[in-house]
């Protein structure tokens, strides 16, 4: 309908993450470590989110500016009440073509056939070992593998298909079990995708040493099992693809920290409150709150959106050597990955 909206670097507008609760059932090392927890007012009282009217109000703005794929996310999205009446209604706004949603998987055992019926197109699941104790571990003690597990068999099971299957990848924590999780999935149909662990956020006691670069996992896999790089089909996309030779499906690596994506990237993040932000890594968002309680649909909150996408020019990845330091940038869970 529109022409697209482009920023800084002529990326254009074309996908949105939407976070739909801050709240999680994990506590994982790498997104809400205990001591970044203290305190009171740390995840947004109830009556904060964003109903699920403004949620719809807001993506259907989106989807006027160009984006046509839209992801779910949280903190943990199914801990959200409610959700598959909310993803029933996104799902019937004209022009949206893809949704997705991000989740640990333990409540899909519940929900996995509502959110299929309600016109959710896929789901990533996020799993980082088949070691029950790593696991454990890495969740903040409240991950069980089998609630995990038990998750992708229901999502399967309710007709979801080709699953991604998330591994945040720490040096010293869960590398030795990469590719034991691996085996396991060759040949389902489902694709791992190993994800360098980032310095997202202030709290998550980032530190390089912990990252295994991509390209030693390609030649770690390459050794097991031969594998060939697959081409991007879209300039958006995080993850690089490989083929394994044998025909048992593809394995990817997002580099957010050894290969950065910026280039390509057309993402923009809602969080559960209503502010939007343009890059997983910014300090500043805007506050879209104002402009969407505003009755008299006067078309300012798109133009807004506009504004700010037109203005951008982050490519943090790109430049984290200079911004480290930088000690203010919104945590995962609330901007959801
Ligand atoms: P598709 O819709 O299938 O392309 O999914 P996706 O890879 O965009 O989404 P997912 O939630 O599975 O994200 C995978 C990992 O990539 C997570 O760790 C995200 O935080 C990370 N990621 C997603 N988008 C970006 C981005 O724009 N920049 C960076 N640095 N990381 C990102
Ligand atoms: N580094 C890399 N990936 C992360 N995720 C959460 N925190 C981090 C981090 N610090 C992943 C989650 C989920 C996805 C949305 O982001 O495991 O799969
Ligand atoms: Fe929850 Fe996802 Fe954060 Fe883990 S990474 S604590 S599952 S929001
Ligand atoms: Fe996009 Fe920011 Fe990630 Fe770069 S670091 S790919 S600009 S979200």
């Amino acid at each position: 309908t529109t022409q697209p909206v482009t920023d800084q670097l002529a990326r254009p507008l074309r996908e949105l993450r939407v976070s739909v609760i801050d709240r999680c059932n994990f506590r994982c090392t790498y997104c809400m470590p205990p001591d970044s927890l203290q305190g009171r007012g740390v995840f947004l009282p109830l009556v904060k989110l964003l109903t699920d009217h403004e949620i719809v109000d807001l993506v259907r703005t989106f989807t006027r500016l160009g984006v046509h794929k839209v992801r779910i996310t949280g903190g943990e999205p199914l801990v959200r009440p409610g959700l598959p009446a909310l993803i029933e209604q996104l799902a019937a706004i004209d022009g949206l073509e893809d949704m997705a949603l991000t989740t640990n998987g333990v409540l899909l055992p519940r929900l996995a056939t509502d959110l299929a019926r309600a016109g959710l197109g896929r789901l990533t699941i996020s799993l980082d070992s088949l070691d029950p104790d790593v696991l454990r571990e890495m969740s903040g003690g409240k991950g069980k593998l089998e609630d995990v597990l038990a998750g992708i068999d229901a999502a399967v099971a309710a007709g979801f298909e080709q699953l991604k299957i998330n591994t945040v990848v720490q040096r010293g924590v869960n590398d030795h079990t990469i590719l034991d999780l691996l085996e396991h999935f060759r040949g389902s149909g489902h694709t791992v995708r190993l994800i360098e662990f980032m310095d997202v956020g202030n709290s998550n006691h980032w530190e390089l040493g912990q990252v295994v670069p991509s390209a030693e996992w390609v030649r770690r896999i390459d050794e097991r099992w031969p594998i060939e790089p697959v081409e991007r089909v879209r300039a958006s996309e995080t993850a690089r693809r490989y083929r394994y030779r044998d025909g048992q499906g593809e394995v990817g690596l997002i580099s957010s920290i050894s290969e950065p994506f910026c280039g390509g990237c057309s993402r923009a993040r809602l969080t559960a409150d209503g502010m939007f932000y343009t890059c997983l890594f910014a300090s500043k968002g805007t506050n879209l709150m104002p402009l969407l309680r505003q009755a008299d649909q006067t078309g300012d909150l798109g133009e807004r959106i506009r504004a700010v996408w037109e203005g951008r020019t982050d490519r943090y990845s790109e430049i984290r050597g200079e911004k480290t330091r930088d000690n203010d940038k919104v945590e995962m869970y609330r901007i959801g990955g």
